[in-house]
Order: C-alpha cells, then structure tokens, then sequence
C-alpha cells in the first residue's frame, strides 16, 4: 500500500463494531506512536488516558453527555478510546526532567551539550511565555501534532478511527483529576473496526483540488 491509499482508505468512523477488538500487539504499535510523537524542542507537552474496559470507556463518555451526546455511542462502542490531554504549564522543573530524560537516553555526548541544549530550549520556551505569551496554545498544537500521528498510523494498520472535539473537556479534566495533576484533556480518539451500518465508510473522500491548495515554486 502507498501513502496515499493509506490517506484515502482512512475516514472518521462513526459507528464502531463493539465485538471487534485492537489486538495487544497491535495497541503497542499505537502506544509507541503516542510515545515517539515529535515535538518542539522535545517538549512531549502531553499525557494519554487510554481506556479499553467497558468502564474505562463509560467514564471517557461522562464527556459525551448534553450537547455532546452525538459522540457517545462512538465512545462506548469503540475497542479503544484515548483521551489527549496538554499540559497547562511548563515549568522550570519539567524543563528539568526533561534534560535529566535525553541525558538517561544518552544524547549528551559531553555536559557542554546538555547545557547547550538547556539553553537552547529555555529560549524557545520562553518565547512563548513571554514574548508570544501563548505557551498553553504552543503545547496544545504539540498535541495536535500527535494526534495526526496516531490517525495515519493507524489507517496504515488497518484500524479505524475517530478524531473528536466534540467533548465535554471540562467533565473529563473533572472525571480524570486532570487539572490537579497540570493537564487538560484537548481531544479524544476513538479506535475500533467500523460497523457494517457505518454511513460514512462508503461516502466519496471530498477534499479542496489540489490545485487550490499547493502553491508549487
Ligand atoms: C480535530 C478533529 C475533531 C473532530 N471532531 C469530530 C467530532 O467530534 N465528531 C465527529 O463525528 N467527527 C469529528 N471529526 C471528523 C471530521 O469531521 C472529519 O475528519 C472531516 O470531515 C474529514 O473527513 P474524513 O476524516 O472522513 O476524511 C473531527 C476531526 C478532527 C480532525
């Protein structure tokens, strides 16, 4: 398969088949994907709750109630739904652990280079403290990055998915303690098989011509 099969062969899947299952081996993949994510100067400004249990499932479903009900049976019958959450701050001290991490890794070939990298991440950051002032917007599009990650990568597996805004982020930082611990859930992923009575897996791929889009030099 080309990449380009893989990009047309995935769609946002609305109706799961709940009897169908992610395989362990297979979920690994996905959790290496969520884990290997690139992301500004390494910034990893995220976390994942990954609910599989039917109960885990029902509590990421207390963000699909009201307004957004549209999105629970999605949730609910899904074989795997993960909750992306962003940090709400990046403190000097998760700029620390983050050195102490890449020097565990065995990226500083000499202590210059940790320093080095110190520096040069403290001045990115700071950008967007400061200058910019717009640290939370800069994580959170660290997140959005991964997210396109996992929704190519897992089309390429065969496995269907579902990208939603359409969540109550504010019952699910309350449901997972979210912001006690300094994140907030952004976007959920549902991952499954479709349903056989899903509208949308044989509706015609509609996107801007490419012409419109691509400015060639
Ligand atoms: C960030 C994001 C949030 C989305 N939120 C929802 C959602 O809450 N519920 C839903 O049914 N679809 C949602 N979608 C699906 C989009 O409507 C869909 O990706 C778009 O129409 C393109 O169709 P395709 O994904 O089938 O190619 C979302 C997609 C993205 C990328």
């Amino acid at each position: 398969m080309n990449l380009t099969d893989i990009a047309l062969s995935r769609y946002s899947t609305k109706a799961f088949d709940p009897a169908r299952k992610i395989s362990a081996e297979q979920v690994e993949q996905l959790q290496s994907l969520l884990r290997l994510s690139p992301s500004s100067v390494n910034s990893q400004p995220w976390h994942f709750v990954i609910a599989s249990s039917e109960a885990g499932k029902a509590r990421v479903a207390k963000g699909t109630q009201g307004f957004f009900q549209f999105n629970e049976a999605k949730v609910l019958n899904a074989s795997h739904v993960v909750v992306f959450c962003a940090k709400t701050e990046i403190s000097d001290e998760y700029l620390q652990h983050l050195l102490d991490s890449e020097e565990q890794a065995g990226r500083f070939a000499e202590p210059s280079h940790k320093e080095m990298v110190r520096g040069a991440r403290a001045t990115f950051v700071n950008i967007h403290r400061h200058d910019l002032k717009d640290a939370q917007h800069w994580m959170e599009k660290q997140v959005y990055l991964n997210m396109g990650t996992l929704l190519l990568g897992a089309a390429a597996l065969g496995i269907d998915a579902l990208p939603m805004e359409g969540i109550d982020m504010k019952a699910l930082d309350t449901e997972f303690g979210l912001r006690e611990q300094g994140f907030t859930a952004i976007a959920v992923v549902a991952l499954g098989y479709r349903a056989e009575q899903d509208f949308n897996a044989t509706l015609a791929k509609a996107r801007l011509p490419a012409a419109e889009i691509f400015t060639q030099i």
